[in-house]
């Protein structure tokens, strides 16, 4: 998604846009640039590529004088139009310069419009319609313009504003897309998300939807539209900037995996108490949401939803209630059957998937109880849902999701023991040797990340490979999914996973020689099936990967390599699976020299539709 920065105060703003698009850079892009003051005239450099090609072009324009106190800076991810300069932002029309995160669904209306006036713009963007509507609107005031624009806009958006009469002020206004903002000695500043402002504060706000800000030197003044003057909340992040840093790693993702044992920790056991059960009392959960409900329905995208089939499992073993699991971008417009008896649990690292935000406002619509588990504090999904359990994961850098979808796990299973042990699922005993072995989980994933060598090699075999099938039964065709899509959107490999009960009604037919097969066997209960199924494959020629949990004898005929996860309980072995994967992943797209931080196409944070 589009990285968006500001900036005026005291300081020289050219660099602070530069370091804080860099900053966004993980949220993936295609084109970057800058406009910002220079002797009250608007100068803007923009460019496809990275934001180390913008910093070249405005170092060859502005060598003399890199003077300037106020700009704006953003990182593209086309939504309208193609990855060329012109589409790039920001974009200039009259006296209104801006930056767009988001879309605007009926810009092409509004396009029709301006040419009856003989009014056309430069590019193919529905940005820089949205620059002519405020400019056409604007007459000497900025946020009457701004109101009046914002009216006739429908979509998503995030803008930061310049007005050409208006030096060294930049205005803001949002609906959907994120934007956070904090002032302090060194200026104002405004941004797309909290990495590009850890460098100068920690404590910041989030822009309410519908208010306009205007960033001075000395103040940001935030209105509502009767324009009242409001004080949005504060927010504290605990995140310091090395977190955001990758401190000696050579990828974002690498360090993300090392940083497991860490971030479950923090997710985990500040929520433990003494005597070893879950306490939510730091998450402000009262008890009294689960006396009611009788059904669980979990909405997320990608590697959160994947996060939710293994919270399903878990939820229907523990608690004999059904759970179902939605993909956001489906659940949003099926007109799902809720009531006030269902319990809804949005899913999300970024806290900022539009679909999983929809998927949550459809569910308050119907009157459904809402919590979410989000790892970025005051996200858009955090702030509108009823209750939040944090991810305490840290920022999550890397596209590909890592850390944040063991955190996840990791809340999956304490709101299901603390939700069980309340309505008597569990006893007391249960619940605490289940804690104890999950506290055990820590060390297990400090011991599987030392079979990353030997991770190393075996993704050597699948590197040559057009497709690879992960399988696996119950919680490991849960973790199969999650394989899958860490090694498509990372290595560019078609990959699929499949329940593996399921491969002799057709899958099998694409099995032929060689064709590797990655095989979870984790699950004891399903063990003797698991073997059959990987009989039947191995039986057609495929190059077999197991990844069995413990290290019992087990037939060497049958497989060309194996993982022996350190031993853990059943029901946790997802952790140690998922880390494996993501090495296997992450090593297979090192082997064929892809960035795998910034994987082509994606974005960090899918915040359009
Ligand atoms: C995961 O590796 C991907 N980056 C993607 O599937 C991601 O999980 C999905 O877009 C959901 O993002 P969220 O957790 O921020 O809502």
């Amino acid at each position: 998604m589009c990285g968006i920065i500001g900036y005026t105060g005291q300081l020289e703003s050219i660099t602070i846009l530069l370091e804080g698009l860099k900053a966004l850079e993980y949220r993936g892009y295609d084109s970057a640039g800058i406009s910002f003051f220079h002797n009250n005239q608007i100068q803007t450099v923009k460019t496809t590529g990275k934001v180390s090609e913008l910093e070249r072009n405005v170092i060859e324009t502005h060598r003399q004088d890199l003077s300037s106190t106020c700009g704006i800076g953003h990182t593209r991810w086309a939504t309208h139009g193609g990855v060329t300069d012109i589409n790039s932002h920001p974009h200039t029309f009259g006296n209104v310069t801006l930056i767009h995160n988001g879309i605007i669904e009926n810009y092409h209306q509004i396009e029709l419009e301006f040419a009856t006036m003989g009014k056309y713009p430069r590019s193919q963007t529905d940005s820089e319609i949205a620059a002519m509507l405020i400019d056409h609107l604007y007459q000497g005031n900025p946020t009457e313009a701004i109101k009046k624009a914002v009216k006739r806009l429908e979509g998503s958006y995030a803008f930061c504003i310049l007005f050409h009469d208006q030096p060294d002020v930049i205005y803001s206004i949002r609906l959907g897309s994120p934007l956070v903002a904090c002032h302090n000695s060194q200026g104002s500043f405004i941004a797309s998300d909290l990495v590009a402002l850890l460098p100068y504060s920690k404590d910041y706000f989030v822009l309410p939807e519908y208010h306009i800000a205007k960033l001075t030197k000395s103040e940001i003044i935030v209105t509502d539209f009767d324009g009242t003057i409001i004080s949005p909340k504060m927010l504290h992040v605990n995140w310091d900037i090395r977190s955001a840093q990758k401190n000696g790693y050579p990828h974002f993702m690498l360090k993300e995996i090392y940083e497991q044992p860490t971030s479950l920790h923090s997710t985990l056991i500040p929520r433990l108490n003494q005597d070893f059960l879950p306490d939510l009392t730091m998450d402000h959960i009262p008890n009294r949401i689960f006396d009611s409900i009788n059904r669980i329905i979990i909405v997320a995208c990608g590697t959160a939803m994947h996060a939710g089939l293994v919270g399903k499992i878990l939820m229907e073993r523990l608690l004999r209630i059904p759970v179902t699991v939605e993909l956001a971008s489906e659940f949003r417009y099926q007109d799902p059957i809720l009531c006030d008896n269902s319990l809804v649990i949005t899913i999300s690292q970024s806290g900022e998937t539009a679909d999983t935000l929809a998927a949550l406002r459809l569910a308050k619509e119907k009157s459904s109880t809402t919590l979410s588990i989000v790892n970025v504090k005051g996200s858009s999904i955090a702030r509108e849902s009823d209750y939040v359990l944090y991810t305490h994961a840290g920022p999550e850098i890397a596209v590909a999701s890592t850390k944040a979808y063991t955190a996840q796990l990791a809340c999956l299973y304490l709101l299901t023991y603390h939700f069980a042990l309340y309505k008597e699922r569990v006893t007391i005993k249960e619940c605490q040797e289940a804690m104890k072995n999950f506290s055990a989980i820590l060390p297990a994933i400090q011991k599987t990340l030392e079979l990353e060598n030997e991770i190393k090699e075996i993704s050597q075999n699948i590197i040559k490979t057009k497709d690879v099938f992960f399988i696996g039964r119950g919680l490991d065709y849960a973790l199969s999914c999650e394989g899958s899509l860490k090694l498509k959107e990372i290595s560019y490999i078609h990959s699929e996973a499949y329940a593996a009960g399921e491969l002799k009604h057709g899958t099998l037919s694409l099995i032929t020689d060689g064709v590797p097969v990655i095989a979870l066997a984790t699950q004891s209960h399903v063990y003797p099936k698991m073997i059959s199924n990987i009989r039947e494959v191995r039986a057609r020629g495929a190059r077999i990967i197991i990844i069995s949990n413990g290290d019992f004898p087990m037939e060497n005929s049958i497989y060309d390599y194996r993982i022996s996860l350190p031993m853990v309980d059943d029901f946790l072995a997802p952790f140690t699976a998922a880390v494996t994967l993501q090495l296997l992943a992450y090593y297979t797209s090192l082997y064929l020299g892809i960035d795998m931080d910034q994987p082509r196409n994606l974005a960090k944070s899918v915040t359009v539709e």
